[in-house]
């Protein structure tokens, strides 16, 4: 019957993603497909917003892509804003950034993130894990922010004006990669900011943005 041939199919490429997440986790020394489910109301009182997303996080495929399309420079700094279990910032950490950063507001992750970072193999660059709301960070060193969907649009509206700010006290090319975004319209408002380009994944699709700045380059 299709709906068993359906369901079981379901089923396989669920078991074939983790199977492979697991494998590349064990490859790369870390530990980040374990279930996870934070508590908000612990939450809540130190974000800026009450505006937090769950935690989640892109398959190694994806991630590989996302990096083919950044420049990446030796004096770049890579953030993700909301690095849950750090499988982003540990994967940056593969490349030749100058740094990779990963901030998340929930301490728990914050732990495993660290761990992750000191148990990594093939470790090209530093990794530093910062426990906080990603909207209080200093803004002037990264140059590439990845945003895998952390928060909700008054966040986002915040995050893109201190981008400003940054930019404004320290001009420097900076890229953007929003994977899933879902308020993109914020984005095409600013002047400032134009997209360089956009796809959608074939495994569970969605839209991957990227931009960088127009404004505020030089410094
Ligand atoms: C969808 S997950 C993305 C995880 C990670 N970026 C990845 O791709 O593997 C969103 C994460 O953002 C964190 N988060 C949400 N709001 C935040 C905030 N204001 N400051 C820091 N972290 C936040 C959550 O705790 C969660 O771990």
């Amino acid at each position: 019957m299709p709906g068993i041939v359906t369901c079981s199919n379901l089923k396989l490429s669920s078991l074939v993603k983790y199977t492979s997440l697991a494998a590349i986790d064990s490859l790369l020394n870390i530990r980040t497909t374990l279930p996870y489910q934070s508590c908000y109301e612990e939450l809540i009182p130190f974000a800026e917003f009450d505006d937090m997303h769950r935690y989640g996080s892109a398959h190694y495929l994806h991630l590989y892509r996302i990096m083919q399309h950044i420049r990446i420079s030796p004096a770049d700094v890579f953030l993700d804003l909301g690095c849950g279990m750090g499988r982003v910032c540990c994967f940056a950490g593969l490349f030749p950034f100058r740094k990779s950063i990963g901030v998340d507001i929930d301490q728990r992750l914050c732990k495993m993130a660290r761990e992750n970072a000191r148990s990594l193999r093939f470790r090209q660059s530093e990794i530093e894990i910062i426990h906080d709301d990603a909207l209080r960070i200093d803004f002037e060193e990264p140059t590439v922010f990845y945003l895998f969907n952390p928060f909700g649009e008054q966040s986002m509206r915040k995050f893109l004006d201190k981008v400003y700010d940054s930019l404004v006290l320290s001009p420097r090319p900076i890229q953007i990669v929003y994977y899933n975004p879902l308020y993109k319209e914020l984005y095409e408002q600013l002047p400032w900011l134009a997209p360089t380009h956009s796809y959608t994944t074939l495994v569970n699709p969605h839209e991957v943005s990227f931009w960088h700045n127009t404004s505020f380059v030089c410094p």
